[in-house]
């Protein structure tokens, strides 16, 4: 048990100095006596609420329960807002602007006197950004996720998140939904706070920072509208006291076997495609090496058991969470999980799990009963993709998954904007469509343009999935054919950026293999001749962000970022 003079804010707080002096009487300034701090872990919240992000748009209220849970357990509770990556609102992608969190969650922990911290997330990107700072600061952090939103509903249809906006686009674009029943799936659609309710990077992310052990048991399924999740927010706040005191900082919980574990957790939920180059950043943070191979070989091995839209047909968070949650998951995949690691409980992996029952064989299959009995990611290689390319087959049309058609290929977003629904494009189901530098440099920030709309005139024919391939990723919450995160990304000269339209592109998902068939002969040629594109940011961060940015089979971390890189930042000469 730490005593309270070790504790970091001792020595902001402790000191019989001047500036002591100036740390206590400006803590008195704001009412506070020295009863409330003095001696106590001072606990950093890193709230990621804005005004513009409606999935954390209970992060206003639910700070107050956090804080309450710290007071409870004799802590010391200190807001900090941190921005908040709002995934619908940010542009050109808050991908762009994960490792900026990140770098903040860090700074924002190393330069205050804070013991611990709570980190409230969970729209896409923000998950692995806290836990990426947090973890690179080093001092003990409990991750509360902000749990999914209630189902939608529209003419007494549940929809799902970004899912069924897709779906019902296309038939709109077909001319089956009325421009009036349009507007009822608006208001529809998202109708409480909270994140993404189908199987989307949220819902993905959350389960992972609890399968890795940085979220109390069961955090990341309670309903953002369920009491639960106050009394979990609580609980948070009057568990990290004692993880404070325990001195249980985050590289006891993240251990290789950790990131193993939630790889296989994320697997069988039917994960985000994103979820990979997350996890790979985050481990690397952890000083644990994760790479393609560590999610292909899970693939493999581990079935998709949580029958979640968009790899399942029918259920969303909602159901998942009825249905047991994560906990029940989880003690369905007992075999392949290491039992004996620690997590932010205080508790095992194993520990957490007992008692933990399914109530819903259907939202939760067993293994013998998936929904899908390989993996829900497959990691490709080939001559345009040296170093992978991901396709989530559970979401694609099965006969795609082995296919040879032309490339038809656009240079840019705006490009394949312009494009893809004249009438006159010369397009079959059988293309491949190419959309090329959208990556981390190109995108810039690798926006979410990967499930490249199917061309309007195959729309009407009833044509509604095709292979499609870019640098970009796709949204968790899309499916389809789609190969993404191709690298090197074209915009710095990987092959994609030789792919000419007419040429002959193959795939083959159960041999993990893509091909352009084109010689390297002529490969060669065309690289010489290939003029590279300038820069696209001149200033400020994307100038940072252009230097630094690593491509997507690394986790797009910064690499001064990395854990290894330089001599670590070490304490304020305070
Ligand atoms: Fe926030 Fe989907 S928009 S999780
Ligand atoms: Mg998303």
């Amino acid at each position: 048990m730490k005593k309270p003079e070790t504790l970091r804010s001792a020595r902001w707080f402790a000191p019989d100095d001047l500036r002591g002096f100036g740390h206590r009487s400006r803590i008195m300034q704001m009412g506070y006596s020295p009863e409330d701090w003095a001696g106590k872990p001072v606990i950093g919240i890193i709230n990621t609420w804005s005004d513009i992000n409606p999935c954390h748009a209970h992060f206003k209220q639910r700070v107050e329960d956090v804080k309450r849970g710290v007071l409870q357990a004799g802590g010391f509770p200190v807001e900090l807002p941190a921005q908040s990556l709002a995934e619908q609102y940010v542009k050109p992608s808050t991908m762009l602007y994960r490792n900026l969190l990140a770098m903040e969650t860090e700074e924002l922990i190393r330069c205050h006197p804070i013991d611990g911290a709570v980190l409230m997330g969970g729209c896409d990107k923000t998950t692995p950004a806290l836990l990426m700072g947090a973890t690179s600061a080093g001092v003990p952090a409990i991750y509360v996720p902000a749990g999914p939103m209630l189902r939608g509903n529209w003419e007494g249809k549940t929809l799902g998140s970004g899912s069924d906006a897709w779906k019902y686009w296309d038939e709109r674009r077909a001319g089956n939904i009325t421009p009036v029943q349009w507007l009822g799936i608006e208001g529809g659609i998202a109708r409480s706070h909270g994140h993404c309710m189908t199987m989307g990077t949220a819902s993905t992310m959350t389960a992972i920072a609890e399968a890795i052990g940085m979220s109390l048991p069961g955090a990341s399924s309670i309903p953002a509208a369920d009491a639960n999740h106050i009394r979990m927010c609580a609980e948070s706040g009057r568990r990290i006291v004692q993880m404070v005191l325990e001195d249980l900082t985050p590289d006891k919980i993240q251990v290789r076997a950790a990131y193993i574990n939630a790889i296989h957790v994320a697997m069988a939920m039917g994960c985000s495609t994103n979820a990979i180059i997350h996890l790979v950043a985050m481990a690397r943070r952890a000083g644990c090496n994760i790479g393609l191979e560590d999610f292909d070989a899970a693939s493999r091995n581990i079935p998709v058991i949580a029958n979640i839209r968009p790899s399942g047909d029918t259920y969303l968070m909602e159901d998942f969470y009825y249905a047991g949650g994560l906990r029940a998951l989880m003690a369905r995949l007992k075999p392949h999980l290491d039992l004996g690691l620690m997590t932010v409980s205080g508790k095992t992996v194993g520990e957490n799990l007992e008692g933990a029952r399914v109530y819903n064989d259907d939202v939760i299959r067993s293994l013998d009963n998936a929904i899908y009995t390989e993996g829900s990611l497959a990691v490709l290689r080939g001559n345009i993709a040296p170093d992978g390319c991901v396709i989530k087959p559970a979401a694609a049309d099965q006969r795609l998954l082995q296919h040879t058609g032309k490339a038809l290929v656009f240079d840019s977003y705006p490009d394949m904007k312009a494009r893809i629904n004249r009438a006159d494009l010369d397009v079959s189901a059988d293309h491949v469509l190419v959309l090329r530098n959208v990556g981390p440099q190109g995108g810039p920030g690798m926006p979410e343009w990967g499930m490249i709309p199917i061309p309007q005139k195959l729309v009407e024919q009833g044509v509604r999935d095709m292979v499609r391939i870019s640098d970009a990723r796709m949204s968790g919450t899309s499916y389809g054919a789609c190969i993404l995160h191709v690298a090197p990304e074209s915009f710095i000269g990987g092959p994609l950026a030789l792919v000419q339209t007419g040429d002959e592109i193959s795939i083959d998902v159960p041999a993990r293999r893509i091909h352009l068939e084109v010689s390297p002969e002529e490969l060669a040629r065309r690289k010489a001749a290939h003029a590279p594109l300038p820069p696209r940011y001149e200033r400020g961060y994307g100038w940072m962000f252009t230097r630094h940015i690593q491509q997507a089979d690394s986790g797009c971390d910064f690499d001064f970022l990395q854990t290894g890189f330089g001599q670590p930042a070490g304490e304020p000469d305070i």
